[in-house]
């Protein structure tokens, strides 16, 4: 299951062309408060999906019908990039358990990469929501090694995955590798360069948000 939400006019549109414009992006602060925003809308259309309790509610005038998370969802992300969508979905689900992973592209002689994951903290994901979140679905590869990763200590009930724009042959490799996720994006792009960045996409969203980094 796939949710584009450029697939219908919203603000959110308006978003992804601002992290994509080169002039906007001179500006960090607003790429990384763009890409905030995009986790807390987001945030909010998987809150749709999310399981609640109803509970009675006092206020100062009386009694009525509230509503009530039944359970904390369980945040992941992928450092460094992930952190600021990771940021725009804590804000709306401020109580839930956060996973923090770290993978990079570990680039190899002949041009190509492997996924290297050094640091994974978790907390128990084993039949909870689990929203893991990458900005930038290129290959495909960091994500299902990492979901690979953290299904070794149990499965969840659901897992969503939120990313701000993803490739084509991105999503074609999480479906064909990961059972039953349900994919939050913020644009679909057709395809990728031979570094495996995404076209047209918007660079690389760790630099942009972060500073560039050394290369390994
Ligand atoms: N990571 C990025 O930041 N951008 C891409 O296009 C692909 C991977």
């Amino acid at each position: 299951m796939i949710y584009n939400l450029s697939e219908n006019s919203s603000i959110v549109r308006n978003f992804i062309t601002e992290m994509r414009d080169k002039r906007v992006q001179q500006d960090r602060a607003r790429f990384r408060f763009n890409m905030r925003r995009l986790g807390q809308v987001m945030a909010y259309e998987i809150s749709k999906q999310m399981p609640y309790l109803s509970k009675k509610v006092e206020t100062p005038l009386a009694t009525t019908d509230g509503f009530y998370l039944s359970e904390q969802p369980v945040l992941a992300t992928i450092l460094r990039a992930g952190l600021a969508l990771h940021e725009g979905l804590q804000l709306i689900f401020d109580q839930a358990d956060c996973a923090y992973i770290s993978a990079y592209r570990k680039h190899i002689e002949d041009g190509t990469f492997d996924i290297e994951l050094n640091y994974v903290s978790s907390p128990e994901i084993a039949g909870r929501q689990l929203i893991i979140s990458d900005p930038m679905l290129a290959t495909g590869s960091s994500l299902v090694k990492t979901l690979r990763k953290l299904y070794e200590q149990g499965m969840p009930e659901q897992t969503y995955i939120v990313t701000a724009i993803a490739s084509e042959p991105g999503i074609n490799y999480v479906l064909s590798e990961i059972d039953d996720v349900v994919i939050y994006t913020g644009a679909i792009d057709p395809a990728l360069n031979d570094k495996a960045y995404i076209l047209p996409g918007l660079g690389d969203a760790g630099d942009l948000a972060y500073g560039p980094k050394i290369q390994e």
